[in-house]
């Protein structure tokens, strides 16, 4: 097992590290730059299936879901076809409404949880296309769609998904920008612009590996003994936040909750006061005036800051407790660059608690019961 973690003292660490390549990986044969072309054969013959959708499903469970909702705005802004993201557990159990024009994309990992598995039965007899983004080659649910693209993160063993999880926002972001080339609601100009940023995203994120991991690990010495966090994230980063918190309470066992940061003042902002550790995930370019005055509300009730901002950072970065920066890109990829630290920080914090972070209790890498 030693060997099998290459001098990393866990699973989740070498796999967090892993992300430069599994990203890159994803990409190989796809991602085509000089040739200004995204080549993927699973869409290849179902291309205009693809594009003539008339809405586009998404079902996962756990972190899968939260690459589902980034899935979401990645699809709707660049192809313009609506789109929907479901829990695979709710949507089996509510008789939805489904046609053949439908199409459903399955994201998971392991391609064996059983409620996504149950999810893809039913849309199936009901005539949707099904396309599979797993991450496990000739998985169950790879064997049952229609068509798919394999994420290349290699086996993830740390029940805590890290690398699968910016394996799949790669796939999406190949997936909407393809679909939006083809339908021709992306310019090719946009598009060049768009797969130019994409193919530096894994030195990006050896960048952010490199730059912030010793840092965030002595940020994460301050917050042991926390019993909630609050993540805030706006946009593309609002799934970012529902991420961090999962991923923090998965391994570390505090009780953590994201919300999309304007939402906010409708409820957790009660909770605000010295005890109160809240991260806030804020590019510039993703509504970054609204967050600042976010902090701004943070800050005059003492809650605790940890600030995902780009770097260079001044605004939010002088109001924060502490600032983690991370490279900037397109808003739309930034979640693949900001889910690092966040994933560092609840591992750091994991492993100072003691917490067994490759094996948190009660949880299984893979949901093959309901
Ligand atoms: C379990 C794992 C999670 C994972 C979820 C969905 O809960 O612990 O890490 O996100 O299942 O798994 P899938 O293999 O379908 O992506």
């Amino acid at each position: 097992e030693q060997i099998e973690k290459g001098g990393y003292e866990h699973f989740m660490l070498k796999e967090i590290f892993e992300q430069p390549k599994s990203i890159l990986d994803t990409m190989r044969g796809r991602l085509l730059v000089e040739e200004g072309i995204i080549k993927m054969a699973g869409i290849w013959d179902h291309q205009e299936r693809l594009t003539n959708a008339s809405r586009i499903i998404i079902i996962a469970c756990g972190t899968s879901w939260h690459a589902g909702l980034i899935g979401e705005y990645l699809i709707e802004e660049f192809a313009r076809i609506p789109v929907e993201v479901e829990y695979a557990s709710e949507f089996r159990y509510r008789n939805p409404i489904l046609s053949e024009k439908d199409v459903v994309i399955a994201i998971s990992q392991s391609g064996e949880t059983a409620d996504t598995m149950a999810a893809l039965k039913l849309a199936k007899e009901r005539g949707a296309f099904i396309y599979g983004i797993c991450n496990v080659v000739d998985s169950s649910i790879a064997r049952i769609t229609d068509a798919g693209s394999y994420t290349h993160a290699g086996p993830e063993i740390g029940v805590a998904s890290t690398k699968a999880f910016t394996a799949q926002l790669t796939i999406l972001s190949l997936i909407a920008l393809k679909l939006g080339k083809h339908n021709g609601h992306l310019s090719n100009q946009e598009f060049m612009k768009l797969i130019t940023e994409l193919d530096q995203l894994p030195n990006k994120v050896q960048e952010v590996l490199d730059s912030t991991n010793e840092h965030v690990k002595e940020i994460a010495k301050n917050y042991i003994d926390a019993t909630n966090f609050l993540y805030l994230g706006r946009g593309y980063n609002y799934p970012s936040a529902l991420e961090g918190a999962l991923k923090l309470k998965e391994i570390s066992y505090i009780h953590a909750e994201g919300y999309p940061a304007a939402e906010m003042k409708h409820g957790p902002i009660a909770l605000i006061d010295e005890n109160m550790p809240i991260v806030i995930i804020a590019p510039k370019r993703g509504h970054y005036d609204k967050i600042v005055s976010n902090v701004q509300e943070i800050k005059a009730r003492k809650g605790q800051v940890i600030a995902v901002v780009n770097d260079g950072d001044e605004q939010v970065a002088s109001m924060a407790d502490h600032v983690i920066e991370i490279p900037d890109t397109s808003e739309c990829f930034s979640p693949i660059i900001a889910a690092v630290p966040l994933q560092l920080l609840s591992y750091y914090i994991a492993v100072y608690r003691g917490a067994n972070v490759d094996q948190p209790r009660n949880l299984a890498k893979s949901v093959t019961v309901e």
